[in-house]
């Protein structure tokens, strides 16, 4: 008989958004009536921006011309998308990033757990607590850790993050090899300085580590002193590999485009002792693994940097930031503690009356019929926190919002 890959047995029973979907949907069948409202996952909720759409539809076109056809595109992405990301996202903000190390992709998610194919199996792994459920599980998957004891994998690091350090995880004192970094953060929607991100750049440079930079959630940054990439600080180059997202910005969470940035000059080290440099690595597992995102979808993506794409790009982003501002007005003025919400899509709150933070998902939907994130969910430092996502129309979340502030009155 064939076996399996074992390190799957080790993952808790399910992943955290379909155990949400799981029993958001055992309450639905014996509560058909009830008018539910999804803050949970950060799923968006509003149409894609014309341009994109605009681009598309010309690209089906393209596919119905033979002169204008396409079959397999480049693995790595077309290069004029690749050249609009590295001049508008990266040089226009002062990082040296060329086209050549931007790998696009049909996923932030399934980069930040694919990367760990082109690393060994004997690196020390941080990560926070809570963090992004995937950083963690893909790490079980790959057989980077041991068993769950109390909520954590044996051999992974945990930076613990809390309201006491204002989420932002102290610098270890031991040497780890690989650190998972995600600003604006989910689930706390907290935001690093370019202070704070310069002192991880030069503990990974000290140690030779390296830092997987998670920026999905830039295009959220209202404060203007906050770097949107790590590529902004001093030396992140010879030390950080940065995933980005076309699907909160732009709102592709179904249509599928995210990019990764690979340094040319980053290197790690072989088990004969010699640096290897990493892009060659991830391009030649991009190139076998990988097909590329596809040309229509790609095209979708380039329009983000038209003029006219940007302008809706932003008002997408300030939609559910002001979704954000008034989960963050109504649940305070109820008398919750809040966090985040500011330069970030996600509100984390902690949990009223001590209540478990699955105690509360229960108590939550029950009573408002609006679901959320329990805490967690994330780690077991988010236990007795719960996050709330602004990714909703906004009758939906004012509608939520009425219905929590009316139960939980301070
Ligand atoms: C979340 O709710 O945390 C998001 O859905 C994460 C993701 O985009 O995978």
């Amino acid at each position: 008989m064939a076996t399996i890959n074992d390190n799957y047995l080790k993952l808790k029973a399910g992943y955290l958004f379909p155990e949400i979907a799981r029993r958001v949907n055992t309450f639905v069948e014996s509560n058909p009536d009830a008018k539910i409202i999804k803050l949970g996952i950060g799923d968006v909720t509003e149409p894609l921006p014309e341009a994109c759409r605009t681009a598309m539809i010309k690209a089906v076109e393209d596919m119905g011309d033979r002169s204008s056809f396409k079959g397999y595109g480049p693995e790595q992405g077309y290069g004029w998308l690749r050249e609009k990301i590295a001049t508008q996202d990266f040089q226009a903000r002062g990082c040296d990033i060329d086209a050549s190390e931007i790998f696009v992709s049909d996923g932030a998610k399934c980069d930040s757990g694919n990367i760990l194919d082109i690393f060994g199996k004997n690196n020390k792994i941080a990560v926070t607590d809570p963090v992004y459920p995937v950083y963690v599980d893909t790490n079980v998957m790959a057989g980077h850790t041991g068993e769950n004891k109390d909520g954590e994998y044996e051999g992974l690091v945990y930076l613990p993050i809390s309201a006491d350090n204002n989420f932002l995880a102290d610098i270890p004192t031991e040497k780890v090899d690989l650190i998972y970094l995600c600003f604006p953060n989910n689930p706390t929607g907290a935001t690093a300085t370019k202070e704070y991100l310069k002192a991880w750049v030069d503990y990974a440079k000290a140690n030779d580590s390296i830092i997987f930079f998670d920026a999905a959630y830039e295009a959220f940054i209202t404060d203007d002193s906050l770097p949107h990439s790590i590529y902004e600080i001093e030396g992140a180059k010879d030390c950080a590999i940065e995933f980005r997202s076309f699907s909160k910005n732009a709102g592709f969470t179904g249509t599928r485009c995210a990019f990764t940035v690979v340094p040319k000059q980053l290197t790690a080290k072989a088990a004969d002792g010699s640096e290897v440099e990493l892009w060659k690595l991830w391009n030649r597992r991009q190139s076998t693994k990988f097909n590329g995102v596809s040309y229509i979808v790609q095209r979708g993506a380039e329009a983000v940097y038209s003029e006219a794409g940007k302008a809706q790009i932003k008002a997408l982003v300030d939609f559910y930031l002001e979704n954000a501002k008034i989960i963050c007005d109504k649940l305070t003025s109820a008398g919750f503690e809040v966090y985040g919400g500011i330069n970030a899509p996600y509100i984390w709150l902690k949990t009223p009356h001590n209540l478990s933070s699955w105690d509360f998902f229960d108590k939550l939907l029950q009573t408002t019929n609006v679901v959320g994130t329990p805490g967690s969910g994330f780690g077991a430092a988010g236990e007795g926190y719960f996050r709330i996502s602004a990714f909703n129309s906004r009758e939906n979340v004012e509608e939520a919002m009425k219905r929590i502030t009316e139960q939980f009155k301070a």
